[in-house]
């Protein structure tokens, strides 16, 4: 059974059993800045489980691209993955445990043939939250499956997916993968052996800011299937990278190697499906958030491809591969391709220029380290490695770790903020004679590039963000990322939406909060330079929200009419508007 095959044949179970198919949602979460991607099939339907009605019903069923972030330094063994597929089915508040147990059972032994004798189970064990979970053990039973393990909070309870929400008991599906092995271990004793493959979630509570978990509303059902564990099992493979979906891109990688290292390939071949995911949303590689989560990911890949002998750029081609796999059920792929290939080879290029003086650097300090006997890596020495060399410190902690040395976070994080103090006076030099002049008109200016800003996200796209502002007595300068012309009708709509908020003569106010404060509040600006900052936030009316020192009007009514003057491009995805109140 290849992957197409397992998707649809999941799907179709489902829909025979009333389920609406759902199509996959975006990696990047919509209403949840608590996390930076989709982990779960759940997690886009948060609103739901908690009770609002979902359009297409109380059954739903999906594919659901995912990404994990906290397992990329499990990745190259037989089950972590950072992109996966997860095969969901849900009950809002309509069946309950012994319908999902009971279908869970059926699709995994009628339809996909697992032998019931290789299945066992987990079940809550039971706390001051909530009651041990005996009815889905009894359900289990009475389906001929003996084999259950109550364990705690800790093992058999799944979500919230961010900080809050919905949450509750589970039951995990385990297959043996080697029933000949020892008998008496389970999936306790021996994790590698008994593979997690489905997980059941009865989600019927909520966790509040408090930490309690109080009952949900609807008594909910979530359920997750991994199709790449899954399809290991089927095809009878040592891990998912054996599969028809991860072979070919080990195969492309085998072809580029005299030596292949099974755990270099892995990862590399991991982490390039997981960055062309990323970069199918629109990312592009940056040093805060999903943009760095990318970076990381690239980087850590050139890294192996290069340990390993692989000479030359890679990951682009690579990349074709993986698009020409995964592109059937995920068009994005193949509409992105441009953005993916070119963002690929551009970080390539960076990081190639670097990684060997960055290692060479590296080697030199460990060596110092030795000679001075030493254990841990000097917080200056990872600094200078991030700064100079662009090594991500999460790459610099495992080089570490593979010299059998530890590193110096603290040192390294006062390393970074003396640095960001250092950079800020500078900038604040360079804007000496512009806005520190204080005239009216260039305060006047800045409060409307704020709404500039703001006017071009609406009418352009939430990936407009500032790059840059210049202002005199006279005009406005703004860079922000774009790549297209402006057209006449996208000027049109900015000077009108910008002129609207003039007209209105809305009240210009400030707070200051801590960056994550900033963050949540939606606050827009510069957040990389700001680590650990108080900032102040500038909010005009109801319409902008933005990181700024300041200063600006009291009431958009004193800015006059606002007119763009010139849009021009200053760089690949960059473009420049001048701008002036008359
Ligand atoms: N949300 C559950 C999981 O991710 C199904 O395992």
């Amino acid at each position: 059974m290849n992957a197409n095959t397992l998707r649809q044949r999941f799907l179709t179970f489902f829909q025979q059993r009333s389920h609406a198919l759902i199509g996959t949602a975006s990696l990047i979460p919509e209403n949840d800045p608590s996390v930076l991607f989709t982990t779960a099939g759940m997690h886009p339907l948060v609103p739901y489980l908690l009770g609002e009605a979902h359009p297409a019903g109380r059954r739903l069923a999906n594919v659901q691209k995912c990404i994990r972030t906290g397992d990329i330094m499990e990745v190259g063994d037989d089950t972590h993955l950072t992109f996966f597929e997860m095969l969901g089915n849900w009950s809002l508040g309509d069946y309950g445990k012994p319908e999902s147990i009971r279908w869970s059972y059926e699709f995994l032994t009628e339809q996909l043939g697992l032998d019931p004798a290789r299945i066992s189970v987990t079940c809550f064990a039971g706390d001051a939250d909530a009651p041990r979970d005996d009815e889905s053990a009894d359900i289990w039973l009475s389906l001929g499956i003996p084999r259950i393990t109550f364990l705690p909070k800790k093992d058999n309870w799944w979500g919230p997916a961010g900080a809050t929400g919905p949450c509750g008991p589970d039951t995990e599906i385990f297959y043996d993968t080697d029933p000949s092995g020892p008998i008496g271990e389970t999936m306790v004793t021996n994790p590698q052996r008994f593979w997690e493959v489905w997980n059941n979630v009865f989600m019927q509570y909520e966790k509040c800011d408090d930490g309690r978990y109080i009952p949900l509303g609807q008594a909910n059902v979530d359920t997750g299937l991994g199709l790449d564990r899954m399809l290991a099992v089927l095809q009878g493979v040592p891990s998912p990278y054996e599969t028809d979906v991860l072979l070919p891109i080990m195969e492309h990688l085998r072809r580029l190697v005299r030596q292949p290292d099974t755990f270099a390939l892995r990862v590399i071949a991991d982490h390039t499906r997981a960055a062309v995911f990323i970069l199918a949303e629109g990312i592009q590689p940056g040093n805060v958030d999903q943009p760095y989560i990318v970076r990381r990911l690239i980087r850590r890949a050139v890294r192996y491809g290069r340990e390993i002998g692989i000479e030359g750029h890679f990951l682009a081609d690579l990349a074709e591969t993986v698009i020409a796999t995964l592109s059937d059920p995920y068009t994005e792929l193949r509409q992105q391709r441009d953005h993916i290939l070119l963002s690929l080879d551009r970080e390539e290029t960076k990081f190639q220029g670097t990684l060997v003086r960055g290692r060479h650097e590296f080697s030199r300090s460990v060596d110092q380290c030795r000679a001075r006997g030493k254990s841990i890596l000097p917080g200056d020495v990872m600094f200078k490695l991030y700064d100079t060399y662009g090594f991500p410190v999460e790459l610099t902690q495992e080089l570490a770790q593979q010299q059998g040395l530890e590193i110096d976070l603290s040192g390294y994080e006062q390393a970074f903020s003396a640095h960001q103090e250092r950079s800020r006076q500078g900038a604040a030099g360079r804007f000496r004679g512009g806005l520190t002049e204080r005239r009216p008109e260039t305060i006047q200016l800045h409060t409307a590039t704020h709404l500039l800003h703001e006017a071009l996200r609406r009418v352009l796209g939430t990936h407009v963000e500032q790059r840059g502002s210049n202002i005199t007595v006279e005009r406005l300068r703004f860079d922000f990322s774009h790549t297209d012309k402006l057209t006449e009708e996208q000027i049109t709509a900015v000077e009108g939406l910008v002129n609207e908020q003039i007209q209105h003569n809305l009240p210009v106010s400030w707070q200051e909060m801590s960056l994550d404060e900033a963050k949540n509040s939606g606050a827009i600006g510069l957040f990389e330079d700001r680590y650990g900052e108080v900032v102040k936030v500038y909010t005009i009316g109801d319409f902008s929200r933005e990181i700024c020192g300041g200063p600006h009007v009291d009431r958009t009514g004193q800015l006059g009419h606002f007119q763009i003057v010139k849009d021009e491009a200053v760089g690949s995805g960059l473009r420049r508007i001048r701008a002036v109140l008359v």
